[in-house]
């Protein structure tokens, strides 16, 4: 199993929408004709959130433009800029899903909504946390593997880390405890970020526009850094591995 991830591509109403001086259309859209070309084997898309920057209808009808060349299941899900509603109604179009969760072959694929209403950080649903529980201990053939926008973990810059997932801890115990947890992979930090926990690797994606400065005290902008997209391939037996494709 194949599967891409592409993160915060902050997409605007308007095609020529910049910011940071970087055209977030054109750029996801070089990223994603990159995809199509390079991966023809691909299995699934994941967009981990922040898909629009204005949460308008608009920007997810470019979000759709620019997936057109997609074959495969694409799936959303929610990031801090983005609109649930937009995001639920864009997916009901062919090939496009916003489920919690989806199965292939032995992995369970689990996709939280971290988005926490009026704020920019991150939190997880008790509803969505009980369902995640409960298939953990129903499937112990299945290996799993977790897509989210915001970081669970400390990612040593004082500003981001500010937007933590406040209560990330509950998914850092269930991974403590439970070793079938193969992977953990984010968004929002515009960078890369990788460590493990047990029996998971956990690591960020970079976003398709803007990149930032790894360990940085604040938000810098990263110049010298180009928009990227991480691919991931899953073992039958439970290996996971993982690369980070830049693309200029
Ligand atoms: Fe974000």
């Amino acid at each position: 199993m194949k599967i891409i991830q592409i993160t915060d591509l902050h997409l605007g109403c308007d095609k020529n929408y910049s910011t940071f001086e970087v055209n977030t259309y054109q750029s996801a859209r070089m990223i994603v004709n990159h995809i199509a070309e390079s991966h023809k084997d691909l299995d699934a898309l994941v967009i981990s959130g922040d898909i629009s920057d204005d949460a308008t209808k608009e920007s997810y009808s470019n979000l759709l433009d620019i997936t057109d060349k997609i074959d495969t299941d694409i799936y959303l899900m929610p990031g801090n800029h983005d609109s649930i509603k937009e995001i639920k109604e864009c997916a009901s179009s062919n090939k496009v899903n916003s489920e919690l969760y989806f199965t292939h072959g032995n992995w369970i694929y689990f996709m939280f909504n971290t988005k926490k209403d009026g704020s920019p950080n991150g939190f997880l649903k008790q509803n969505e946390i009980e369902i995640f529980r409960d298939m953990l201990s129903k499937n112990k053939d299945k290996y799993f593997m977790v897509f989210l926008h915001h970081h669970p973990v400390e990612i040593g810059s004082p500003t981001m880390d500010k937007m933590i997932i406040e209560n990330a801890n509950i998914l850092l115990d269930l991974i403590q405890q439970n070793e079938l947890i193969r992977g953990v992979s984010w968004g929002h930090i515009h960078n890369v970020f990788e460590t493990d926990l047990n029996n998971a690797k956990l690591f960020s994606t970079p976003s398709t526009c803007y990149q930032s400065k790894p360990k940085s005290k604040t938000f810098i902008i990263d110049t010298g850094e180009t928009p990227g997209y991480r691919v991931i391939y899953f073992s039958s037996n439970g290996n996971l591995e993982t690369q980070i494709i830049r693309v200029s």
